[in-house]
This record gives structure tokens, C-alpha cells and sequence, in this order.
């Protein structure tokens, strides 16, 4: 995939202009397309502003000396200039939509691959909604800037320069003054506009509170009816809405000023207007200009405070547009936790020997969170990792899975260093059930696909009755294909169970369960448990569980403490040695009602 956004180097400043350029990369694919746009507009403006001189030469030329054949040169010149500036213009249209549309796509497809891509850390380091809002409000922000006020911008900008040198060419007297009189004016309608941005902001947030006072008034209704606070609420609301109404008509007011002042059809510009050309009209009385002169004149006094005011207004809008841009290259800029090594080979087919052979690793630097963990498991063993809450075991899954790599030492699958294979050739290969199994919207074919898009219905049923979820899919009215959106009542044991069957339909030589039973009541998980040994046979499976009689029968149990293995062994051996795992052991039969172990 072509890359649109390379990474600064190191140390270089992001500027204004660095950041446009690194979107503007987005057209590279359909810079063809762009170019015909661009062409496109430079015709309709040319069109434009070379109209009106079909009408001076009309007057000055072809009325004068009677010349018939400059008439209808000129009267079939227009009819096709009209018609090629529609066509033109038309299709334009369209290819700039395709353009936008395309561009658009680039940038949010780029932006959800990225972030698919970023570690588990990243998104932990700021919120979902966050992350949704980057990947819809500021790319929809940054697009507009690219494709709607960038183009509006370079049409303004050629008209302006386009109607100076005909105006220069007529008489430069008339460019003078359209420059003297649109760049104050250009300044004074978009401080208008400015202010008349920050009122409409104010009702915004006038508004916005009201919806929040209305939210916690509704939500509280009972509260507030039991502490008898129900006219203080009602008039707390009331001034909420009475400060938004003043707010809007404060705006209200501001836009007709606005309208007054700044819009073509207000009362200023009008005048404005008036005002050259009467002086223009007494240049052409003095005869100092031509008739025809008129034409090109008038229309361009009409349509020249315009460009200057498009103009201010996209620097503006260029610089509200910089902060998603930089929200959005934030995260497209942010490294995967693990990259992999160019050319990297294939993971064979793993058996399911593992190997952490003396591996440290933290998070972020200077905080170690495991140290020099060393443990060796054969195929198809069973591994039970016990530890108090934080002592990292979900971490030894991270690495095992390869979400990140270790900062020394190794973690060696089928004698192969994961770190020299294409992680997701390996990734491919692992089971893994979490805490809580996150269904997608579809039905619970799809869900379990989910974990191998190329399984047949056979191998789907087969997972499925290994998870135990055989049983309630077919007593559903639609068996497998029962829509889990459609308010399809699913306990917390079936929802887990899923998420088994999800990992089995890819028949997986490693499966990592980490807690996958601490949601589920007791009675749920006693029999979820049941089920596992039949799901772990002939595979390699890891399982963090708080629930030590399940530990109990494991053929390596590793307790974590403190970022290191406290100890290693089988049950019998951990509880004869009386250390940690035997302490932990004895408690946790005390205390089997609650299991609060770890
Ligand atoms: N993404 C992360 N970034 C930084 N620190 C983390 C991250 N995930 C876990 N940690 C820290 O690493 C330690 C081990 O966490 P974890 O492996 O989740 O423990 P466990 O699964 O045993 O409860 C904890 O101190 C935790 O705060
Ligand atoms: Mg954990």
C-alpha cells in the first residue's frame, strides 16, 4: 500500500505548511483526476472574466462602424463559450466529487487500518470515543480543508489575478482602485464574520447545556421529586434556556449586521458598488474610458470583494483545520508496538513448544514489568500463571501472542524465534479467550468465523460443540444464523462460550485464556470450566485463572510476583516446597465462597 504519510524525521518542526503537504500526498493516487479538476476550474474562471468583453467589443467595435461580421462572430462566440463553460463546468463537478470521494476514503481506510495496527497501549492511553472521534469528526474536518476549501481558495486566487491584468489591460487606473478599495473592505467583512463565529459558538454551548440540564433533570426526576427540589430544578432549567434564547437572538442580530455589511446583497456593498461605478461611469463621460468598458467594469466590481474575502477566510479556516490535522497525524504517526522485520519469513505450522528464554520487558521505559523470566513448555501441555493482580501475567500472554516484543531475551516458538517471522503468519495460529468476548453485530456464524473467515459450516459446528455452544445455537429459531442484534438474550456463559468457539475454529496448536471465567457466577463457571479440559486436549494452552483447583491439575504452574517467577513446578511440588503458590493455596480453600485469590 502506497504510503501517504511518512513520519517526519526526527526533531523536524510539524508546520503549517508541513502538515498540508503531508495531506495533500492524499491525492497522489488520483492526482490525474485532481489535474483535471484544476484545468477544469481555470477554463469555467477564465469563461468568467473573459465574458463581459464580449460585450465591450460589441459596443465599442461592432456598433460603431456597423461591422455585421463582428456581430455574429461575437454573438456565436458567446452561445459557445456558454455552452463549453457548462460542460466544463459540469464535469468538473463530477470528477471533483469522485476526487472527494476517493480522497476521503484514502485518508479514513489509512486512519482505521493505522489504528488496527497501534498497540494495545495506544488505545489505553486515550479514550475510545476519542479514537472515534479522530477517525470521523477530524478526518471529515481535514477533507473539507482539502477538497472544499483549497479548490474554492485557487479559483478565487486566479479570478482575482485574472481580472487585475484584463482591468490593467483596459486601464490601470481601474486595477488600482479595485486593489485600494477590496483589501480593507476584504479585512472588515471577515472580522465579521469572526465575530459573528464566536456568537454563534456562545450558542452552541448555551444550548448545549440546556440538553444536559434537560438530561440530569430527567434522569434525576426521582431524586429531585424525594428531596422536594423540583421548583428549584424547573427554574434552573428555565434560566438555562432563557440564557440560550438571548444567546441565539444576540447571533440573530449579529447576522443581520453581517448581512448589512458584508454579504453582495447587503446595504454596504451596495453602496460600495454604486460608488465605482458611478466614478467609472464619470471616467467613461470624461471619455477617458471606452463604452464597452462598462460591461467588463461592472461585472468585475460585483465579483472582486469576493477573492479577497474567500481568500482571508481559508487561512482561517486553514488554521481551525490544523488541529484534527494534527490530532490525526498523532496517531498516524504513533509506531506499532511491533513491526516486522522486512521480508520476514512465514510462521510453519506451529506444534506448540514454548520457550521464554531469560525474557525482560516494560511498557514504557524505566519501568520493568517482568524480569528475566525464564520457563520452558512442551506441546500440548497445559500452563497454569498465578499472581496477584498486576504481577503481569496478562503481559506474558502480550508477548506470547507477540503484541510486543521483549526488551531482552526471547520468546522461542517450535525453536523459533518470534521475532524473526511475520507476526501475523503466527498470530494466525493462536487461540485466545479473554475476560470478557466481545460479539460483534451479525449473527453467531459470523461471530465465530470471526476467527477463521475461511471455515466451513462443518468445522463452525464442530467448534461450536467443543465450546458447548452447540446445544444453544440450534435451539435458536434460526440455528446458527440467529442475529445476535436482534435482542437475542445471551448470559455471560454463552457469550464466553462464543468466544471458545471462536478461537477453536481455528483449531489452534497455542490457545491463551486469560481469566476467561472472572465474569461468569460460580455455578456458570463450574460448568464453562467442565468444558475446557475436552478444548485444551492437544494443544498448548495457557490459562490465568484465579481458580486454583483448576490450576491444580496443570503440568507447569508459574507464579509471577514482582515481575519475576516466584516459583515453577506441578501442584504436589509447589505446595510441598510451602512457598508462595502453597500460601496462596491454603487461602484460597479458606476462603472458596468469595476466591478472592489475587
Ligand atoms: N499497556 C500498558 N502500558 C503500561 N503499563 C501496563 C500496560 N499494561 C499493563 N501494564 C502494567 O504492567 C503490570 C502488569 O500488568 P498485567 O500484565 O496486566 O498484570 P496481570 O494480568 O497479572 O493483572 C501492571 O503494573 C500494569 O499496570
Ligand atoms: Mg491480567
Amino acid at each position: 500500500m502506497f504510503n501517504y504519510f511518512p513520519p517526519p524525521r526526527k526533531g523536524v518542526k510539524q508546520s503549517l505548511i508541513r502538515v498540508f503537504l503531508r495531506f495533500l500526498r492524499l491525492m497522489i493516487p488520483v492526482w490525474d483526476k485532481a489535474l483535471l479538476v484544476v484545468m477544469g476550474t481555470i477554463v469555467v474562471s477564465t469563461f468568467r472574466v473573459v465574458n463581459p468583453w464580449l460585450s465591450k467589443f460589441l459596443i465599442d467595435d461592432a456598433f460603431p462602424n456597423q461591422d455585421w461580421n463582428l456581430f455574429y462572430s461575437i454573438f456565436v462566440a458567446y452561445v459557445v463559450l456558454v455552452l463549453i463553460q457548462r460542460l466544463v463546468g459540469t464535469m468538473t463537478t463530477i470528477l471533483n466529487h469522485y476526487v472527494d470521494l476517493r480522497v476521503s476514503l484514502a485518508l479514513k481506510t489509512h486512519f482505521f487500518t493505522h489504528l488496527q495496527r497501534l498497540s494495545m497501549t495506544f488505545y489505553e492511553s486515550r479514550g475510545i470515543g476519542e479514537h472515534m472521534y479522530r477517525a470521523s469528526a477530524d478526518t471529515g474536518a481535514v477533507m473539507r480543508m482539502i477538497t472544499d476549501i483549497l479548490p474554492a481558495t485557487l479559483r478565487a486566487v486566479y479570478e482575482f489575478i485574472l481580472i487585475l491584468i484584463f482591468t490593467t489591460w483596459l486601464d490601470w487606473r481601474v486595477s488600482l482602485v479595485i486593489l485600494i478599495y477590496s483589501i480593507p473592505y476584504g479585512m472588515v467583512a471577515q472580522k465579521i464574520a469572526t465575530i459573528q463565529r464566536r456568537f454563534d459558538r456562545r450558542v452552541r454551548e448555551r444550548w448545549q447545556a440546556r440538553d444536559a440540564g434537560l438530561q440530569e433533570g430527567v434522569a434525576g426526576a426521582a431524586i429531585v421529586q424525594t428531596f422536594g427540589r423540583r421548583r428549584h430544578e424547573v427554574k434552573r432549567y428555565l434560566n438555562l434556556t432563557i440564557e440560550g434564547y438571548r444567546a441565539a437572538m444576540r447571533l440573530f442580530y449579529m447576522r443581520v449586521i453581517e448581512g448589512e455589511l458584508a454579504r453582495n446583497n447587503g446595504l454596504l456593498p451596495y453602496l460600495k458598488n454604486r460608488l465605482i461605478r458611478l466614478y467609472f461611469l464619470r471616467e467613461v463621460i470624461l471619455g477617458n474610458l471606452s463604452y464597452g468598458s462598462v460591461f467588463p467594469i461592472f461585472s468585475y466590481t460585483n465579483r472582486l470583494s469576493n477573492p479577497i474575502q474567500v481568500l482571508i477566510r481559508y487561512f482561517q479556516q486553514v488554521r481551525i483545520a490544523m488541529v484534527p490535522a494534527e490530532r490525526i497525524l498523532e496517531t498516524l504517526d504513533q509506531v506499532p508496538a511491533v513491526t516486522d522485520r522486512p521480508n520476514a519469513p512465514a510462521m510453519p505450522p506451529v506444534r506448540g513448544d514454548v520457550v521464554f528464554d531469560d525474557v525482560s520487558f516494560s511498557y514504557e521505559d524505566g519501568t520493568p514489568i517482568l524480569r528475566n523470566l525464564s520457563f520452558t513448555v512442551q506441546a500440548g501441555q497445559k500452563i497454569a500463571l498465578v499472581g496477584h493482580s498486576g504481577s503481569g501475567k496478562t503481559t506474558v500472554a502480550n508477548l506470547l501472542l507477540r503484541l510486543y516484543d521483549p526488551d531482552s531475551g526471547r520468546v522461542i516458538v517450535d525453536g523459533q524465534d518470534l521475532r524473526e517471522v511475520k507476526s501475523s503468519t503466527y498470530q494466525d495460529q493462536v487461540g485466545l479467550v479473554l475476560q470478557e468476548t466481545h460479539l460483534f453485530n451479525g449473527t453467531i456464524k459470523e461471530n465465530i468465523l470471526f476467527g477463521q473467515p475461511h471455515a466451513s459450516d462443518d468445522e463452525v459446528v464442530r467448534a461450536a460443540q467443543l465450546a458447548d455452544i452447540d446445544a444453544f445455537a440450534s435451539s435458536q429459531r434460526n440455528g446458527y444464523d440467529t442475529d445476535l442484534r436482534e435482542g437475542t438474550r445471551i448470559s455471560g456463559g454463552q457469550k464466553q462460550r462464543i468466544g471458545i468457539a471462536r478461537a477453536m475454529v481455528r483449531d489452534p496448536k497455542i490457545l491463551i485464556l486469560d481469566e476467561p471465567t472472572s465474569s461468569l457466577d460460580s455455578a456458570t463457571e463450574q460448568r464453562f470450566l467442565q468444558s475446557l479440559d475436552r478444548v485444551a486436549e492437544g494443544r498448548t494452552t495457557f490459562i490465568v485463572s484465579h481458580r486454583l483447583t483448576t490450576v491444580a491439575n496443570a503440568d507447569l504452574i508459574i507464579v509471577l510476583g514482582d515481575g519475576q517467577i516466584l516459583e515453577q513446578g506441578i501442584h504436589a511440588e509447589l505446595i510441598r516446597n510451602g512457598g508462595e503458590y502453597a500460601e496462596m493455596y491454603r487461602r484460597y480453600l479458606g476462603l472458596d465462597d468469595t476466591r478472592q485469590v489475587g
